[in-house]
């Protein structure tokens, strides 16, 4: 296991995170590799399922980033997907998946070097559980 490296789905808002993800990357930052990012409208607009949806197809981690409290292009956006982020984190803890495995956080356009630092942590913190296990779905081989 000593060559594994996780693969982590980063879905971030198009206004602010994505823009520091950009930034991040014209200022040549230090990155992680391992974030696959897509990019949404409002993190309000991730639908749980896109979280599931990332985890049963071989994701070990996923992150949502969105603008800050109260700078949200939606307005409130931002307080939706926190909410439906809270109780997703809560019921997938309760079927047995890592809260490890779930990030969310505010990041502004203008912030690259803490887009770089909370990628890092992300992908620390799911090396630190390993790979995915539940709600994978796997392959059956068939005699
Ligand atoms: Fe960025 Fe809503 S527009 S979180």
């Amino acid at each position: 296991m000593t060559d594994w490296e996780p693969k982590i789905i980063a879905l971030l808002c198009n206004w602010c995170s994505y823009g520091a993800a950009d930034l991040a990357g014209v200022s040549r930052l230090k990155q992680p590799s391992n974030i696959r990012i897509v990019r949404v409208p409002c993190s309000g607009r991730v639908n749980p399922k896109f979280i599931l949806a990332s985890l049963r197809k071989g994701a070990d981690g996923v992150w949502v980033s969105g603008c800050h409290p109260g700078d949200c292009h939606y307005i409130e956006g931002n307080y939706y997907a926190r909410r439906k982020f809270v109780l997703l984190k809560k019921f997938l803890e309760y079927v047995g998946i890592e809260p490890e495995r779930l990030h969310f956080s505010w990041i502004s356009s203008a912030e690259a070097t803490k887009f770089a630092k909370v990628a890092e942590e992300v992908v620390e913190a799911v090396k630190k559980v390993g790979p995915a296990r539940y709600l994978v779905k796997r392959e059956v081989e068939v005699e």
